[in-house]
């Protein structure tokens, strides 16, 4: 585990994550993002995006992405309704000599390593939470930590962003902090193409004619306003296709096609609700015919 001492204080840090998260299509959206976070003059500062849209729609695939592009180490941050200040900043561990190890959290880690923190579903996080980074999101750029009895100054590398859900289940921000969370970056349902590509991405083992069938069921379900996401359309997919191997029969291409819809009716009804089966077509077309029209 990496340490670093601050003021005589010694801090270990969090590693930074790495996980498979790849963005495809609305280009726009990574070069939103990566605007926000240029340093273009000596006196200039980045400015901390705030990623908005319903669930499932890729806001923290986008800031992981982001990061990524970057060439920096990004450390997702969960935020929970239970997140106490001092989890943002240095938590007290007893160590097995039974003297007090001081834990650098993972936003705290990336602004020591001038790293990208991501505090995902910001918005689940109390007002007294946000209020302890308030110098960090502005001249500033420190965080204070009472328990280690330390500032802790962000390296000029630094950046940071927060997701958040446009959902009512949750803290409503004050100003300062709201001000301090700009811009706001909305991300919506893709369109047609891009959300093809992101289920390919996401179902690389699917068959051309499931992902049109499924693109089919999302894009039906935008156009009635349903909060469906392309998260619940991986999901509906990746459960049909579990059972059809499940069911381990052999099967012809049209009976397996069948099947298929059959299980993703059954997934859409047990992933989302009962009436969400109606989106989808009775048949699926094969992906070849698609494409010639
Ligand atoms: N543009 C995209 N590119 C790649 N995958 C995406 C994209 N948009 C959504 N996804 C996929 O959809 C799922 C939900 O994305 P996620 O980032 O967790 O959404 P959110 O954070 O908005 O709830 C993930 O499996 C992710 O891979
Ligand atoms: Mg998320």
């Amino acid at each position: 585990m990496e340490k670093v001492v601050i003021e005589g204080v010694e801090l270990h840090l969090t590693q930074p994550d790495d996980v498979p998260m790849v963005w495809v299509g609305q280009d726009e959206l990574v070069t939103q993002v990566l605007a926000a976070w240029l340093v273009i003059g000596d006196d200039d500062l980045p400015l901390h995006p705030r990623l908005v849209g319903k669930p499932g729609v890729g806001k923290t695939t986008l800031a992981y992405h982001a990061g990524r592009k970057l060439g920096k180490p990004v450390y997702l941050y969960q935020a929970t309704m239970d997140t106490r200040p001092e989890d943002l900043i240095v938590t007290p561990v007893i160590s097995e000599a039974g003297k007090i190890k001081y834990m650098a959290s993972p936003i705290v880690s990336a602004m020591i390593k001038g790293g990208v923190a991501v505090i995902d579903e910001g918005n689940r996080m109390s007002e007294k939470s946000w209020a302890s980074l308030a110098p960090l999101m502005d001249s500033r750029r420190y965080v204070e930590s009472v328990v280690a009895g330390i500032k802790i100054k962000a390296h000029p590398e630094f950046r940071l962003c927060t997701t958040m859900n446009d959902d009512a289940s949750t803290f409503e921000l004050p100003d300062y902090i709201h001000s301090r969370l700009q811009p706001q970056i909305f991300i919506d349902f893709p369109e047609r193409d891009e959300e093809l590509l992101i289920l390919r991405a996401n179902l690389p083992f699917a068959e051309e004619g499931v992902l049109q069938y499924v693109v089919d069921f999302l894009q039906a379900a935008h156009e009635m306003d349903e909060r469906y996401s392309v998260r619940d359309g991986i999901n509906i997919a990746r459960y049909a296709l579990k059972r059809l191997v499940e069911s381990g029969e052999r099967l012809t291409s049209q009976e397996r096609t069948e099947r298929v819809v059959q299980y993703m009716k059954e997934a859409a009804t047990m992933i989302l609700d009962p009436n969400a089966a109606r989106y989808f077509k009775d048949t699926v077309d094969s992906g070849d015919d698609e494409e010639q029209d």
